[in-house]
């Protein structure tokens, strides 16, 4: 281990990378062992990428990256795609989470046309190319309204290669139902939704605090989807608070 702080791996969303949680890194970081990575296939992520990067090979890394940092516990905090990660990451590992937060997020599988949907995105991210895509999903992301943030979103989408989110797409499209992996954890779950999110209803969330023994749902009243980027004050405060009351 590093220090007596807690390691916190903050999880980021689809299709962004690591640089989602600037708000997040260097607060956090004075209370908890931060890593964000930059998943398979985005950001400056140089891993092979096969076809379909599943939730569960995404979740294999992130025991690899633990495992690189000596850490054999951490809180995992999970941002949309980050949260279907992190619950596969609990169904095969439960006994190296010491709590888990699901942020934006849901347990349940995609629908028919959920899934049709992901193999058109695995096909327009060649296809169309990433910077329509980024101006088509900007809408639907953020709550607030400012040129920095939705600049800055807009950005970080268009410049993920097509391969890794072609790929990752199609990981979504097979994930699981993983509620049950919510009803059997032991260790405190923190659900944060966003009053605005336009992708993940509030029901989802309050389904998600419910099924977690231990699950509290934390509602934040002015944010999106990326409401760690509409709220950055709130998000860390809320993401101190779950720290302190978790045992490393
Ligand atoms: C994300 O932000 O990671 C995506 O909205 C997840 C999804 O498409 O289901």
């Amino acid at each position: 281990m590093h220090s007596a702080r807690p390691t916190l791996v903050l999880l980021h969303g689809f299709p962004l990378d690591s640089a989602l949680w600037d708000g997040q890194r260097a607060d956090l970081g004075r209370v908890a062992h931060v890593l964000a990575p930059d998943l398979r296939g985005f950001g400056g992520d140089a891993r092979d990428v096969p076809e379909v990067v599943s939730m569960e090979r995404h979740a294999a890394d992130v025991r690899d990256l633990l495992d690189a940092h000596g850490s054999r516990r951490a809180v995992l905090c999970g941002l949309s795609m980050g949260g279907y990660i992190a619950l596969a990451f609990a169904e095969q590992w439960p006994e190296r989470l010491s709590g888990l937060v699901l942020a934006f997020t849901r347990a349940t599988a995609d629908d028919t046309a959920g899934k049709e949907a992901r193999r058109a995105m695995a096909q327009d991210a060649s296809g169309k190319g990433m910077d329509v895509i980024a101006r088509a999903m900007l809408p639907k992301l953020l709550h607030r309204n400012d040129a920095r943030s939705r600049d800055s979103m807009e950005a970080m989408i268009a410049r993920q290669r097509p391969q890794g989110v072609a790929a990752s797409a199609l990981g979504m499209a097979q994930r699981p139902d993983r509620t049950a992996v919510l009803r059997s954890l032991r260790v405190p779950v923190l659900v944060i939704a966003g009053k605005e999110d336009a992708l993940m209803p509030m029901d989802t969330a309050e389904a998600m605090a419910h099924a977690a023994p231990q699950g509290h749902l934390h509602v934040l009243s002015g944010a999106g989807h990326l409401g760690n980027v509409d709220s950055p004050a709130e998000f860390n405060a809320a993401l101190k608070d779950f720290l302190a009351a978790t045992k490393a």
